[in-house]
């Protein structure tokens, strides 16, 4: 299969890569990634040399790369985003360009190779934020959830989704979504809580709790969010989306402590902070369709998990330290304060 990937230079991104090629080796891969402060080379540095990996530095909005770039191919997994809900709060320009009309590039561009090449499949991923915010005793969202986006990016995402289904609807353009809960694990970009607080911490600095810590988050281990996508475009019906959940809802006070008890540190380095506005109360996942129809569920349990992150930038200490000084340090000099 030739395989085009958007956003591999990105943390799922990458280990959708890494898990490809060791899986499919067989499988030919182009990674599309306009390298914004999120996207690292340095994530795919095992794989550079793979010769059924290429890279290719642009932006999914360029109508004319896409078009080229889909000739031929067999799928396009479209992970490319801005993700970061602080940062769409702060300025949500850039999610609109590349959530939304980057999106609709990519689609342009595989409904024109389909009419002449035949049809190219498009996987596109997107998140359980499309669903609004759950209460602490409603059920988790599933595929029928209406849809409720609360915050600019989850907004962005959600008209993404929409436009993929348009696309099956109206062109029969072979789609298929996959809306996932909260990932963890290596090469996760340092502003998501798990990473920050975890190079914090080896870093002996405190950690910012956004208000009392009650919020809740549905917890996956990237592995386990890949070997789903794997698994729904091997096997999930055309025109579907899936729920991909980790089966690990936590409030980010016990993901704290439970951070904070694995990495040897006490309760005195958490510094409350500003809630952040809008604050989505709590996510949780349904996937009993992706276990009924595809054989999925996630795998890896979250403390075991969490110990292989924790391990993971403890022995990759440059990889964050390059990443947490220039415009990094602004961006969370704005966000907290410090
Ligand atoms: P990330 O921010 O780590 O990586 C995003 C990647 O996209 C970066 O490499 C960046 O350079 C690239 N990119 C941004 N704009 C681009 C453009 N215009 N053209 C080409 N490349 C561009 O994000 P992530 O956490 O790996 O998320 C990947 C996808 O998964 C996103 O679509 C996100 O919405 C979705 N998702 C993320 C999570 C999560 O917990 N992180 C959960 C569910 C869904
Ligand atoms: O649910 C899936 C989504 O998960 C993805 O679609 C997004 O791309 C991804 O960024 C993530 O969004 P969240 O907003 O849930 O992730 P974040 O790591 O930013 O925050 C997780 C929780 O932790 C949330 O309740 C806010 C809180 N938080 C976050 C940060 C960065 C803190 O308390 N302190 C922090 O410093």
């Amino acid at each position: 299969m030739k395989i085009l990937v958007t956003g591999g230079a990105g943390f799922i991104g990458s280990n959708f890569i890494r898990y490809w090629l060791k899986k499919y080796p067989a499988d030919s891969l182009v990674n599309l990634d306009a390298l914004t402060y999120a996207g690292n080379l340095e994530n795919l540095s095992d794989i550079e040399n793979n010769k059924n990996y290429k890279f290719i530095k642009g932006s999914i909005c360029d109508d004319n790369l896409a078009y080229d770039l889909v000739q031929d191919l067999d799928l396009i997994v479209n992970f490319a985003a801005e993700s970061h809900v602080d940062r769409s709060i702060m300025d949500c320009r850039d999610f609109i360009t590349t959530n939304v009309e980057g999106t609709r590039t990519l689609l342009e561009a595989a409904k024109s190779a389909s009419r002449r090449n035949g049809k190219i499949r498009f996987h596109h991923i997107s998140t359980d934020e499309v669903f609004g915010s759950l209460g602490p005793s409603d059920k988790p969202f599933n595929e029928t959830t209406p849809y409720d986006p609360r915050s600019p990016y989850s907004a962005s995402k959600a008209a993404a989704d929409h436009l993929v289904r348009a696309y099956w609807h109206t062109y029969e353009l072979p789609i298929t979504i996959s809306n996932c809960s909260n990932n963890y694990g290596p090469y996760q970009f340092p502003e998501k809580i798990i990473p920050l607080f975890i190079t914090n911490l080896l870093a002996n600095k405190k950690i910012p709790v956004y208000g009392q810590g009650k919020n809740i988050r549905d917890w996956i281990y990237v592995d386990d969010h890949n070997a789903g996508v794997d698994a729904i475009i091997k096997r999930g019906r055309l025109g579907q989306s899936y729920c991909l959940g980790g089966n690990s809802e936590l409030t980010n006070f016990k993901l704290t402590k439970k951070i904070l008890s694995f990495m040897g540190k006490g309760e005195d380095m958490i510094e409350y902070v500003t809630d952040r506005p809008g604050h989505d109360l709590r996510y949780g996942l349904d996937f009993t369709k992706a276990k009924n129809e595809l054989g999925w569920r996630p795998a890896v349990n979250f403390n075991d998990g969490l110990k292989k992150t924790i391990a993971w930038y403890k022995n990759n200490q440059a990889w964050w330290q390059n990443i947490k000084s220039g415009e990094y340090l602004e961006y969370y000099k704005k966000q907290y304060g410090q």
